[in-house]
């Protein structure tokens, strides 16, 4: 069989990779996906990182077996932990991660604080401490670990009064008056980018992902390894660890959600 032809493997967590998968579509549209979320074993950013290691190479393991062309880690927490491992244990496969986007908020930024909301794994990691100490000369930037976030994307939960007192509690009184951007630096957050949107009625406050820059990294070393599938419209399979179609449903729901220009 021709290389090309086989789909991209995605995996997270849980449900927040669908974010990543979704720029990902609108740049390779004759793709095809297969996208797992370890929703059993959410959330990933409040375990060790051996734990974090070994439930994302069970996950690789299994979307191997069906047989993938390229793999991408649409998990800033799973980026972080095994990453590097899966590299050297798969040195002839294009692997494509997430990391929280510091550069693109740095580049862009005209003297204001950057806020990074991640899982607080991603946030104790090495990889993190580099890409802070790459940065933090040119700017003020804050870590936010916010644990339990992510589970409020899970159980579909977008907006209203248990996410404002959330925010009320974790992240308004990092809120500054020269606060200039949010970099959301785990891949759930992005579903929630409405309604903190909504919450923050500041429209000189940016709000980031790095979903588009995996889209384009995946695009680039697919160019590059020759695997870019050109001529069929793509396909997509979703699938979950817990056994529920209550997850699945959810997943597309997420996945059909209109895209917001992100400012
Ligand atoms: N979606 C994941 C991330 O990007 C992590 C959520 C979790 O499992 O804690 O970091």
């Amino acid at each position: 069989m021709d290389k090309r032809q086989l789909p991209v493997g995605f995996m997270d967590s849980g449900i927040g990779g669908i974010s990543v998968l979704k720029s990902t579509i609108e740049l390779l549209p004759n793709e095809d996906f297969i996208y797992y979320g370890d929703s059993l074993h959410a959330p990933y950013g409040t375990k060790s990182v051996d734990e974090i290691k070994q439930l994302t190479f069970n996950v690789v393991d299994y979307l191997l077996s069906k047989g993938i062309k390229a793999l991408v880690v649409a998990c800033n927490t799973a980026t972080s932990a095994a990453i590097n491992d899966l590299r050297n244990l798969y040195p002839d496969m294009p692997i494509v991660g997430i990391e929280p986007a510091i550069k693109p908020a740095v580049v862009t930024n005209q003297g204001g604080r950057i806020i990074v909301m991640a899982t607080p794994m991603t946030i104790k990691q090495d990889k993190f401490h580099h890409l802070l100490a790459q940065y933090n000369d040119q700017a003020e930037i804050v870590p936010l670990g916010c644990e339990h976030l992510m589970e409020f994307v899970e159980e579909g939960i977008l907006s209203g009064s248990q996410l404002e007192a959330y925010f009320d509690e974790h992240l308004q009184p990092y809120i500054t008056d020269n606060t200039e951007t949010i970099v959301l630096g785990c891949t759930h957050y992005p579903f929630l980018y409405p309604y903190l949107k909504k919450y923050l009625n500041n429209d000189d406050i940016h709000i980031i992902d790095g979903s588009y820059g995996t889209a384009m990294e995946l695009k680039r070393r697919l160019e590059a390894s020759n695997l870019l599938n050109n001529n069929h419209p793509g396909n997509i399979i979703i699938e979950n660890s817990l056994p529920s179609s209550n997850i699945i449903d959810l997943s597309w729901k997420l996945l059909n959600m209109p895209t917001y220009e992100k400012c």
